[in-house]
């Protein structure tokens, strides 16, 4: 029998009609060109996918300095642009709302993951050295010594995801999502072992924060604030991000001024579920009560409707997003609707390329 929950039922998120309460997960996937431009098994990906009430994209490089990752799509070229066009065309003809983050990696790369001329840049010159990045052409490497962005840089990079915002809105996105999780250059701004600056970008929260908001001012500014949604994930320690004493006072912060901004959405990473420490409910419920205006999109950890529905109306979230269990059931919607059991995502197929573990997941009908 069909299930009728909150989390089936149509929302207004903003300017927008979702037709379900189901976000898919922003993830790398790594299916695009070495060339960093999306592919026609990248929009079969996503088509596939589209029963969500709302697609938020794999992260994507507002710039060739935000390459981090082998293979993954950006959107600072027109040719890029052109090329997400059909994912868009997709989507929107089979009813969905597609988003675009914006994912400028920071010190999160490799010279061999980058265009030619590209710049590793971060707030400060503090490597991640727990772990290597892979590379194509020589495997796992250390990380780099980012360099030290000047305040030049800081706006020019700005500028980089405004006009990746106007490409993303031309290209047919709904929206944009601000990347300002996991370790990447906005939360490398807002962590103090990332951030050791001096200027009014580092040091204390309000400038800790400043990067962050001034990025989301000029994407909103760009597109509209309601086109423009943020992820952020407190008390996440991805990619070498450390846990400290004033989480709470700059995540509310933060959020009182993103609710100044008017933006759309916030987008709660709550990464616990893989093995990360525990994320306060406490946090989630200061960014709720702090956000008045916008929705909030609570993620991580959701395997079954019940479990994402409780939130819902239990009011700690108008959304719930939904990441490795829409890898592997590319029907996830109406699974989770008519309680047909879900298939395990392959991990060693996250990031390779091909078709693999990426198009070749069944409906549950088509089994
Ligand atoms: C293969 C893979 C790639 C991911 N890539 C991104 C990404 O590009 N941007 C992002 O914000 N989160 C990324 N994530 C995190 C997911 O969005 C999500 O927060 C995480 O998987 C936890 O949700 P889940 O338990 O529903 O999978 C990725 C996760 C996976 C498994």
């Amino acid at each position: 029998m069909t299930k009728s929950l909150k989390l089936f039922k149509e929302i207004e998120l903003g300017p927008l009609s979702l037709r379900n309460r189901v976000v898919m997960a922003p993830m790398t996937r790594s299916r695009a060109t070495a060339e960093h431009v999306p592919t026609d098994m990248m929009a079969t990906y996503y088509e596939q996918r589209s029963g969500a009430g709302l697609i938020i994209t794999e992260g994507v490089a507002p710039s060739p300095n935000g390459v981090g990752y082998p293979r993954i799509p950006g959107i600072y070229n027109n040719e890029q642009r052109d090329a997400w066009k059909p994912i868009t065309e997709k989507i929107h003809k089979n009813a969905g709302k597609i988003f675009m983050q914006l994912m400028h990696t920071g010190r999160i790369s490799h010279k061999l993951n980058m265009p030619d001329g590209a710049k590793i840049i971060a707030p400060s010159p503090v490597p991640f050295t727990d772990e290597k990045m892979y590379t194509d052409q020589e495997g796992p490497q250390d990380y780099p010594v980012p360099e030290k962005m000047t305040e030049t840089e800081i706006q020019s990079t700005i500028q980089e995801f405004v006009d990746a915002s106007k490409r993303a809105i031309q290209a047919g996105f709904d929206g944009v999502e601000v990347h300002g999780a996991n370790g990447y250059l906005i939360e490398q701004f807002l962590a103090p072992n990332t951030n050791t600056r001096d200027d009014k970008y580092g040091g204390s929260i309000e400038n800790r924060n400043r990067f962050a908001i001034e990025v989301s001012k000029a994407v909103a500014d760009a597109i509209g604030n309601e086109k423009t949604g943020i992820r952020l994930s407190p008390y996440g320690v991805f990619s070498g991000i450390e846990i400290h004493d004033e989480i709470d006072k700059q995540y509310t912060e933060l959020t009182d001024a993103l609710n100044d901004l008017g933006l759309l959405y916030i987008h709660i990473v709550d990464h616990s579920a893989m093995g990360t420490p525990e994320v306060p409910a406490s946090i989630k419920e200061t960014i709720k009560d702090h956000f008045k205006d916008g929705a909030i999109i609570l993620s991580g950890g959701y395997n079954n409707a019940e479990e994402a529905n409780d939130d819902l109306e239990n009011d700690r979230g108008d959304l719930i997003a939904f990441g490795r269990p829409f890898i592997s059931n590319p029907d996830l919607v109406y699974r989770l609707k008519n309680d047909i059991s879900l298939a395990e995502p392959d991990q060693d197929t996250f990031y390779t390329p091909g078709a693999e573990g990426y198009v070749d997941y069944p409906k549950a009908d088509e089994k």
